[in-house]
């Protein structure tokens, strides 16, 4: 049980939002396989409030697609606040405000792992966000800017007297992006620092290593994110590992292929044929990772229609094998 405000979760596991990503389709899929609270794609204050037409069909959910928390972007107070003007009209159950983005034009400007510069600034805007809510509020952050400043713990701390329910954190530097190794000891220290839930992300890529997450941070929950490309499994092998302390058996092909099929034809409905399948190439190579079809899934890398991405999914079904090398395959996305 992990509780976040008001919301009262039965799984410790979270779905984290990923850019390009995590949208209805991809939710639905993972929340078919035990995942509960899930997060829509990372959203700008600015082009929600200048009305993007992008951004608003990023906002889009149904009642299957619940919980769901929505992730804000942004370091202009005023733009922020009418960013929760707008949200308050959508039946989220939580607004995380993101401090941990590394992209150069996002921290260039101040924005996102930008925020971690400037702490005394990111406690001012949680506390506008804080302020004016209308559903429980976290904060992602990551360990630091760089190995020097791994400033964390004192964010912790301001993120919590600033009021919000819960901290997210990635265990990586700004500097490090999604390489390289993640710190279990700064996730420790920022457990140790508050009495809010910290939710632990950064290489949850197996059972095993989400099982590692936990027992060497102590953290609430922990966030999947590449875990999961591909592999809405993870979610109940890792309840059962967690409860029961057995490897669970991976799916088979055929398994594989049903799902693929269905997340295909889930994203057809919602996007339109040629989008959807557009949308679904990357995914094809992530369900198909650790299996010998190089060339399938260059070939279902050029499918435009239904039919044909269909025919590929089938050969995967009947061709596909898997090794064990596919937890090292993961962080290629
Ligand atoms: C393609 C991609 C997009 C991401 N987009 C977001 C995002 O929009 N918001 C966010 O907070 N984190 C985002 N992340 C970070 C993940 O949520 C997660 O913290 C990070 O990948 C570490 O977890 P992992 O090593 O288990 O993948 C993204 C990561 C990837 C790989």
């Amino acid at each position: 049980m992990l509780s976040i405000g008001n919301l009262r979760l039965n799984s410790p596991l979270i779905l984290a939002p990923m850019s390009g990503i995590s949208d209805l389709a991809y939710r639905l899929i993972n929340r078919s396989f035990g995942c509960e609270l899930a997060f829509t794609e990372m959203i700008g204050t600015d082009s929600l409030v200048y009305n993007s037409k992008n951004t608003l069909n990023m906002l889009s959910s149904r009642a299957d697609d619940r919980p769901l928390g929505v992730q804000i972007l942004g370091c202009d107070p005023d733009l922020i606040k009418r960013s929760l003007d707008i949200l308050s009209a959508y039946p989220f159950a939580l607004l995380d405000f993101n401090a941990a983005c590394p992209v150069k034009k996002v921290v260039s400007r101040g924005k996102g792992a930008g925020l971690l510069k400037d702490p005394a600034k990111l406690q001012q805007l949680l506390q506008i966000i804080v302020k004016n809510k209308r559903m429980p509020v976290t904060v992602k952050i990551r360990a630091g800017w760089d190995e020097t400043e791994t400033n964390a713990p004192e964010i912790a701390r301001r993120a919590q007297d600033a009021g919000v329910d819960a901290l997210f954190i990635h265990g990586r530097t700004r500097k490090q992006r999604y390489s390289g190794q993640v710190d279990y000891d700064i996730i420790r220290r920022v457990k140790e620092s508050v009495q809010i839930p910290v939710v632990a992300s950064g290489d949850a890529l197996s059972p095993q290593l989400i099982v590692n997450l936990f027992s060497e941070t102590g953290c609430n929950g922990v966030a999947v994110a590449r875990g999961a490309l591909g592999n809405p499994w993870i979610f109940g092998e890792s309840i059962e590992y967690m409860t029961k302390g057995k490897i669970p058996v991976s799916p088979d092909v055929s398994d594989i292929a049903k799902t693929m099929k269905e997340h295909l034809l889930l994203n057809i409905e919602l996007r339109g044929e040629r989008n959807g399948v557009i949308r679904f190439r990357k995914f094809f190579a992530w369900y198909a990772r650790g299996m010998a079809v190089k060339d399938l899934k260059r070939r279902a890398f050029g499918a435009c229609t239904r039919d044909e991405m269909l025919q590929f999914i089938g050969e995967l079904g009947t061709r596909g094998n898997r090794d064990v090398n596919r937890v090292s395959e993961m962080k290629n996305i």
